[in-house]
């Protein structure tokens, strides 16, 4: 799902942690199909690090629909004008060209 551009990445930044021999564990937080946490063990066995986890979290049901707290909270740091324009304005806007 993350596509080659941001596993490259993944590789690099774990290769980078090895080298410089940083203890370690992994973790990803939301995994889908777990291919990410597949994928870093890989890297951790090439290297033949047998020393760290890979931990795979997520919740197993999907995402949770947002709260009405949460939507307000991004509207607001993002200052994003909510965009759901009711049907008699969008009339409106037709009717004077803008
Ligand atoms: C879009 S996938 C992301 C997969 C992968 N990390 C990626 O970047 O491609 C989101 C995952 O997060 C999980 N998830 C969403 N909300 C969660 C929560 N509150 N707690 C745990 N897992 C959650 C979903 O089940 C899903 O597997």
């Amino acid at each position: 799902m993350i596509g080659s551009a941001r596993l490259g990445n993944l590789q690099y930044c774990l290769e980078t942690v090895l080298e410089d021999g940083v203890p370690r564990d992994f973790i990803e937080t939301g995994v889908w199909r777990g291919g990410v946490c597949i994928f870093a063990r890989a890297v951790f066995q090439a290297d033949g690090y047998t020393g760290g986890q890979v931990w795979v979290a997520d919740s197993f049901s999907g995402l949770p629909p947002p709260c009405a707290q949460a939507i307000h909270d991004v509207r607001n740091a993002s200052g994003i004008v909510d965009p759901i324009v009711d049907i008699d304005g969008i009339g409106a806007f037709w009717r004077r060209g803008w």
